[in-house]
């Protein structure tokens, strides 16, 4: 009886664990503010360091990054433009940024994942397919019109298509100062250094002159 007792106590505290870790988005800021300076320097942080206290204006807590005029003759048809900690250094600690994406008819934001962040997206102009990939391998998509909102959960594999006959366009809001882009088919096929072949190969069931192919559009 009492050899299960620590075995009992870690079953309790294993779900706790589990649980704070997985409700953690950014970290809480400890300050009002924490307005960022970049570049970072020889120092690193967990975030930007703060200018000082007394430097801080309005300004820092505006941004006209969105307003961009957004070009979309690129292969994938889109562009994006970031409010994010890079462009806005308010928000620094914030735990929360936006984007402005911009999609030709046909345009698409390829498959990919924000590692620190839920995204959620509102449409403001066209027809945009979106759809995500749950690890249970269940695919959840729905096609959105102006006004409507959906919600990628952090972390899934997802994309938007726009599948209307005229310009599409989203602003997207993330719990995250920076959430990250991971691009599924750059970061497997495009990475410096490349992964092995033989790995892309196995992992993709494929041949080895199928896997170059692919590098060689992302090399
Ligand atoms: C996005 O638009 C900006 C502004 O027109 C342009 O400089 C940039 O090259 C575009 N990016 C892509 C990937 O097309």
């Amino acid at each position: 009886m009492e050899k299960s007792s620590p075995c009992i106590l870690f079953l309790l505290l294993v779900p706790s664990i589990l649980f704070s870790l997985a409700s953690a988005a950014d970290a809480d800021p400890i300050q009002d503010f924490c307005v960022a300076t970049h570049p970072y320097g020889s120092l690193t942080t967990n975030g930007y360091l703060c200018k000082p206290n007394a430097a801080v204006t309005s300004d820092d807590f505006f941004s006209s990054s969105l307003t961009a005029e957004l070009t979309t003759d690129n292969s994938y048809g889109v562009n994006a433009s970031f409010a994010d900690v890079r462009f806005f250094p308010g928000l620094n600690t914030l735990g929360i940024s936006m984007a402005r994406v911009v999609l030709d008819p046909g345009g698409v934001v390829p498959a990919h994942t924000h590692p620190r962040a839920s995204e959620m997206v509102f449409v403001t102009e066209g027809l945009l397919l979106m759809g995500f990939v749950a690890t249970d391998g269940r695919y959840f998509s729905k096609v959105l019109g102006a006004g409507e909102v959906f919600v990628f959960p952090r972390g899934l594999m997802h994309f938007q298509y726009n599948v209307g006959t005229k310009k599409a366009v989203e602003i997207v809001a993330y719990n995250s100062q920076l959430p990250g882009l991971l691009l599924a088919a750059p970061a497997l096929f495009g990475s410096t250094p490349t992964i092995p072949d033989v790995v892309l190969a196995k992992s993709f069931l494929v041949d080895r002159k199928t896997v170059d192919n692919i590098k060689s559009k992302f090399g």
